[in-house]
């Protein structure tokens, strides 16, 4: 059968989980803030939820109305066919959001929402009590400018938990944030890549797992599994096209590294039981000394913020030390997501790109540098030494900065580094894999 269905995903991921979308061979219908519609069938359910690397959630969408009202509301609910899918014992709580709209009251259009579906399924099913005993059909209204979606959740536990990490450093990040940074990374390979900050490994894991082919949900179950308009067999027939894919001749390497020498191992764990550890490099470094390699890199990481660990101006003397070490990795590509929204002028040097990314509820910014850093101007003057001197007549390339400018980046030279430095690599003290704590 023909359904709509839809992908949610934290703000900033859209574009991403579009192409997502498009490379399972899907149309997409529709985007917005935090979601993607899209067109497909049943078979697409299992697809989409064990595949899509950004998405939070998947839905089949039941239909949407105007909701200007609680009568609306109820009308427009009873009219959708919720008999399709929900049986007579099954239960079918609901939860839901609205955005811009008139109705506000969360438990009000719960509450009515149930009533209809309630109503809709008396109806159908010439009961009048539900024991709601057996499947759970989650139902989810989401009322954006007096518009409301109806709609059932196919994923359950949210898909960010792929099941690799149930244990994590002190602030890790989503693993589907993760997946958007290291797609924006576009991490091939013959290119090593490196997350010199990999706390649990979030960053390092999900580049391995996207280079080796593997999909996010083959790990894991879904709420959908369970629904009887989606037969086993399409849920085995994903997992086969999915574990099809998996290569396994893959060369790709991955270095993850982290001063604290203690969250190595649940790295390793982590990478473990994502099928991926045989892919990652884990060592104990500090970030500010890593050395670059006789060969093309890339890093992605995801440094303190100051927010949740450490003091602020620890933070900010950090992110100006790595102005110095990471600079000296030209021509290797930086990409750099902390809330900082002034990470550039303490690293010393302006972003080639800054893209807005929200970490759960907190506001990020990824700074990526393709570029060399600039060395020093005719007058000897470091980045650092001349930021906010000069105007640039560059426009800003900030998001959350309209009005102020930068310095131009002229005279800028390539720093190499230094070629005579013997590579860095895993420390021999830290024989891989990691041995077990008692
Ligand atoms: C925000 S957490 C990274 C979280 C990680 N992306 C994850 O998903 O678990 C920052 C990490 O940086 C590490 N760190 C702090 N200072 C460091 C330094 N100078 N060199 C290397 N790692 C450092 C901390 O130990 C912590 O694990």
């Amino acid at each position: 059968m023909k359904l709509t269905l839809v992908a949610t995903c934290m703000f900033g991921l859209e574009k991403l989980l579009g192409e997502e979308i498009d490379a399972l061979g899907l149309s997409r219908l529709d985007t917005m803030d935090g979601r993607v519609t899209f067109e497909g069938t049943e078979a697409d359910i299992p697809r989409a939820n064990i595949a899509l690397r950004c998405a939070e959630r998947v839905f089949v969408h039941l239909g949407e109305f105007p909701a200007r009202s609680f009568a609306e509301l109820f009308d427009g609910t009873k009219s959708l066919p919720w008999e399709e899918w929900v049986g007579r014992l099954d239960a079918f709580p609901v939860k839901g959001h609205s955005i811009k709209s008139g109705l506000t009251s969360l438990p009000d259009c719960q509450s009515i929402v149930k009533k209809a579906v309630v109503e809709r399924l008396r109806e159908k099913y010439g009961i009048s009590w539900f024991e709601e005993s057996g499947v759970k059909y989650q139902i989810e209204f989401f009322i954006f400018k007096d518009v409301a979606h109806l709609m059932i959740d196919t994923s359950g536990v949210a898909l960010h938990k792929r099941g690799y990490r149930p244990e994590a450093g002190a602030a890790p990040l989503r693993e589907t944030l993760a997946a958007a940074l290291v797609y924006t990374a576009r991490p091939r390979e013959d290119i090593l890549f490196w997350d010199p900050f990999c706390g649990s490994g979030t960053i390092a894991i999900e580049a391995a797992m996207l280079v080796s082919g593997r999909a996010p949900g083959l790990g894991r179950s879904f709420a959908g599994e369970d629904f009887a308009n989606i037969p086993g067999t399409l849920w085995d027939n994903a997992r086969e096209e999915a574990t099809a894919r998996i290569r396994t001749d893959c060369k790709f390497e991955v270095y993850a590294s982290d001063i604290d020498e203690d969250i190595l191992d649940i790295t390793y764990e982590n990478a473990l039981r994502a099928g991926v550890e045989e892919y990652i490099n884990i060592f104990q470094a500090d970030a500010r000394k890593i050395k670059k390699e006789d060969r093309k890199g890339t890093v992605v990481c995801n440094p303190p913020y100051g927010e949740r660990m450490g003091e602020r101006e620890e933070i900010e003397r950090l992110y100006q030390q790595l102005g110095g070490s990471f600079k000296a990795l030209y021509p290797w590509q930086i990409y750099v997501l902390t809330s900082c929204d002034r990470f550039d002028r303490l690293y010393g040097q302006r972003a080639d790109k800054i893209k807005k990314l929200y970490n759960g509820m907190l506001p990020c910014y990824l700074y990526e540098y393709f570029k060399p850093a600039e060395a020093r101007d005719e007058k000897g003057r470091t980045a650092k030494e001349i930021f906010d001197r000069k105007p640039d007549r560059r426009p800003e390339t900030h998001p959350d900065r309209g009005s102020d400018r930068y310095p131009a980046d002229r005279n800028r030279k390539p720093d190499f580094g230094n070629r005579d430095r013997k590579p860095y690599g895993p420390r021999a003290d830290r024989p891989y894999p990691p041995k077990k704590k008692d």
